[in-house]
């Protein structure tokens, strides 16, 4: 079975309106002949609608950062997936390590907001990972394990399938400190039994397992080389054109 790569940036809080819509027009430019893969880009709330307005006319993916499991009410600060598809945005990465770690989402609302976007239509982007500490205790699969499942509760199997998961070991994550590619394989290849395990193989085979952390272009072209690495989610050598334009032209 062969997986659409997908090449993602995760732009965090980063630029500003400008800074966005150019680096924005820039990566549609560099992907310009990349026909066989997924380029997305996922840009802070604010610069959203700008974004999807200068990649109309490309193949290039816009998604947000996090999404609201409502679709209206009183939830300050929070932005629901009606007002994202308003927007034309048709993707969003949920349950990031940093807003696990720094702003304290647990797998509950992670899997809260991981079902709103699918019952919007949503392509959801479920992070997943382990701490520095976890993985020297040897609990890297057992975090992993809970995560997944804590993450996908009662989503259904013709749902999972439209899932896409992102395996980001959280000491790897702005530190220079890439997962090596057979760490990273190991772990996917974990991932995938698990989710044959929990649904069906059909299912592990069709979900897209992005690798996250520390991604750079001289360590992309060995990790999308492993058979269940489908792709990366890529921060700080995102925010550059010229770096993301060498990962997304891996080879
Ligand atoms: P870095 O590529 O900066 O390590 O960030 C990875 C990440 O968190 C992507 O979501």
């Amino acid at each position: 079975m062969s997986r659409r790569p997908l090449i993602a940036g995760n732009w965090k809080m980063h630029l500003t309106l400008d800074e966005a819509v150019q680096l924005a027009k820039a990566v549609a430019t560099a992907s310009a002949g990349c026909s066989d893969r997924d380029i997305m880009i996922a840009p802070a709330f604010t610069a959203l609608a700008a974004v999807v307005a200068a990649v109309k006319e490309t193949h290039i993916l816009v998604a947000a950062q996090n999404v609201s499991w409502e679709n209206q009410g009183a939830y300050t600060g929070e932005i629901s997936p009606v007002m994202l598809k308003d927007l034309g945005i048709n993707s969003v990465i949920i349950g990031h390590s940093e807003r696990r770690h720094i702003f304290g989402e647990n797998d509950a609302m992670i899997n809260r907001r991981l079902r709103a976007a699918l019952d919007a239509d949503i392509l959801p982007i479920l992070c997943i990972g382990e701490t520095l500490e976890e993985r020297e205790a040897g609990a890297t699969l057992t975090v992993l394990e809970s995560q997944l499942r804590g993450g996908l509760e009662q989503v259904r199997k013709e749902q999972a399938a439209r899932v896409v998961l992102a395996y980001e070991p959280v000491w790897a994550i702005g530190t220079g400190k890439t997962a090596s590619k057979e760490q990273a394989q190991e772990v996917h290849a974990f991932l995938r039994q698990f989710l044959e395990g929990l649904y069906e193989k059909n299912i592990a085979e069709t979900v897209r397992i992005l690798y996250g952390g520390s991604v750079k272009p001289d360590n992309i072209d060995e990790l999308m080389a492993q058979p269940d690495i489908d792709g990366v989610l890529v921060g700080g050598a995102a925010l550059k054109a010229e770096s993301f334009k060498r990962i997304i032209c891996f080879r």
